[in-house]
């Protein structure tokens, strides 16, 4: 039998933390992740440019069987995400799905905050989409959301230098910023699935008042109710436990960071997918 795996997307290792926690979810299914990782970050580059390559690796996704591809990028889902769910599915693949991570988040969100000031870090795409701001504003339109690109951020934790000085450095200046735009913030969403590798690093810096949100658990608890209210859809996936893992960088540098990322031992394999 081919098999039918949930595909998850990210444009390097970020959305390997979202990953884990949707495997620790749902064990049982197949998964196929690919990391874009030659072309990333992808936090900086415009709109059309992020999603030719955002439909590109979807398309490289359903190729490989996944019938479900969650897009678990931020800047992806802000900039991508709504125009290959109403303009490519539809036409070209019907009966396939496509979901992000910034609604799952924003549903949660308002149940987490005491204050109603609710910070949002993530990267320059994200942030300048106002993807968070709207969303949110349609599930708890009485928070106020504050909001703080951190451009530095992912190109620190691709090169692994989120812990040097210099990284603690950049990092301690942009959590110090968001906060004194708004003291009264209480609750902050990690809005990139890379951050939550310095998740420790951020509460450190805040003390234990501030709630940090990383994604990987909210989104792995949708998904999974998500899939019990679409049995068609979870009937399609085949249950063998295993996961594929591609990048469109060297193999040999993935595996050896992913197998940080993951706690596990990665295994990719190199793939093209510009079209
Ligand atoms: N993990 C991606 C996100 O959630 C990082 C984006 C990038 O490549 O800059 O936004």
């Amino acid at each position: 039998m081919l098999s039918a795996p949930i595909g998850v997307f990210d444009s390097g290792y970020g959305g390997l933390t979202v990953l884990s926690e949707i495997k620790k979810r749902l064990p049982q299914y197949d998964y196929v992740y690919l990391g874009d990782n030659a072309r990333a970050p992808y936090g900086n580059r415009s709109f059309d440019v992020v999603y030719n390559f955002t439909l590109e690796a979807v398309k490289f996704l359903f190729q490989q069987g996944c019938p479900l591809v969650i897009i678990a990028c931020n800047t992806a889902s802000a900039k991508a995400l709504r125009s290959i769910q109403q303009q490519v599915l539809p036409s070209l693949y019907p009966n396939n799905r496509v979901l992000g991570v910034i609604r799952p988040s924003t549903e949660e969100i308002g149940q987490l905050t005491k204050s109603k000031h609710v910070g949002v870090l993530g990267t320059m795409g994200t942030i300048q989409s106002n993807s968070y701001v709207i969303e949110l504003n349609k599930f708890a339109p009485e928070i106020n959301v504050i909001q703080h690109a951190c451009p530095m951020w992912v190109p620190l934790i691709e090169n692994n230098r989120h812990e040097c000085e210099a990284g603690k450095m950049f990092i301690e200046e942009d959590v110090r910023e968001l906060m004194k735009k708004d003291p009264k913030i209480d609750t902050i969403i990690l809005a990139c699935t890379h951050y939550p590798v310095i998740k420790k690093q951020i509460e450190q810096l805040l003390g234990p008042d501030i709630n940090v949100i990383a994604q990987g658990p909210i989104v792995a608890e949708k998904l999974a109710d998500y899939l019990l209210r679409h049995h068609e859809l979870a009937n399609r996936l085949t249950s063998g436990s295993n996961t594929k893992f591609f990048t469109t960088e060297n193999s040999i540098v993935f595996d050896e960071k992913a197998t940080q990322f993951l706690n596990e031992l990665v295994v990719s394999e190199h793939v093209e997918i510009a079209i």
